[in-house]
């Protein structure tokens, strides 16, 4: 049988992902306490790049779960040296259970799932970040319901957050507005494909258009993990137009969110008054994290 790989929210029926979200709330719940459907279970975490969350709630998730991981930098592996991808997919298929990869590229996320005879789970790719998103849903449907036919506001770099972003709003039927700067636009090929299955993404080059009337309001960091090379200075004057502050607030809906993936750097994409205030629901957001990995984890392993 063909391994579930988790590897981007467009692979997937929405039935699938809601399947996915209902067993991380109840897991949050507490609803499996007491059960370790993954017991004798090992996930292999592969990381190219840093993480706190994405690190520590998989590994916290897996043993709730009554499994176990094993983490590893590509300093650690032959990866490091020269091992190709697929040879690794197939070595890591006969030690563990499950594969999780955080990776610059999307062609390494692609060669692991190709070759691997066990479920590979994207932890985030310089296109990507799918486990994020469904944390994100999560989030948003427990302070606000529903999330179909709600209106998102993102501002700030069309990156690979904003990228799931899309994905989510075609799969979950909300409003996308995204905002961004010309030079740091989505890739144009996501947005053919979200108009192709009916999806509702707008793009403007105004945060303050994006906002206008929304229940929720996300930006991220200014300087992804891996744009370090591409000009710190020239991308904060790019951005800083779409830094999420009171003024902007004020344009969205009186009740509306604040989210944030985190890492946050206050006074670059966000005030410290968003994210420290009492619209802001980034810990909720991180902390659904665990629980929605969890769900992932017992999908993927079955
Ligand atoms: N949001 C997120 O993926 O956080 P980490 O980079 O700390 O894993």
């Amino acid at each position: 049988m063909a391994p579930r790989h988790f590897l981007d929210l467009d692979r997937f029926e929405t039935e699938a992902l809601r399947h996915v979200l209902d067993m991380g709330r109840g897991f949050k719940k507490g609803e499996a306490n007491g059960s370790r459907p993954l017991a004798g279970k090992m996930l292999a975490m592969l990381f190219d790049k840093p993480s706190t969350r994405t690190r520590v709630s998989f590994e916290v998730g897996m043993k709730q779960l009554g499994g176990d991981v094993v983490t590893l930098s590509s300093r650690d592996t032959q990866l490091g040296r020269g091992e190709t991808v697929a040879d690794t997919a197939r070595v890591l298929s006969r030690y563990v259970d499950a594969i999780m990869i955080r990776t610059t590229s999307r062609r390494n996320l692609e060669e692991m799932a190709q070759y691997a005879t066990v479920p590979v789970i994207n932890g985030l790719t310089d296109d990507s970040h799918p486990c994020q998103l469904m944390a994100d849903v999560m989030t948003f449907e427990e302070h606000r319901g529903p999330i179909a036919g709600k209106v998102i506001a993102w501002s700030g770099d069309g990156n690979n957050v904003a990228a799931s972003w899309v994905h989510a709003a075609v799969k979950f039927g909300f409003e996308l507005r995204l905002a961004c700067p010309p030079e740091l636009m989505p890739p144009k090929d996501l947005l053919e494909w979200a108009r192709n299955q009916g999806g509702k993404v707008t793009l403007t080059h105004e945060p303050l258009d994006a906002v206008a009337g929304a229940d929720c309001v996300v930006t991220d960091a200014w300087l992804s993990m891996g744009d370090e090379q591409k000009g710190e200075v020239n991308r904060h004057n790019l951005l800083a137009p779409y830094r999420v502050d009171e003024r902007l607030m004020a344009a969205a809906k009186p009740d509306a969110i604040f989210m944030h993936c985190l890492p946050a750097h206050r006074g670059e994409e966000v005030t410290g008054a968003v994210i420290d205030g009492p619209r802001s629901v980034v810990w909720d957001e991180a902390e659904n994290r665990l629980h929605v990995q969890k769900g992932i984890l017992a999908w993927c392993l079955g």
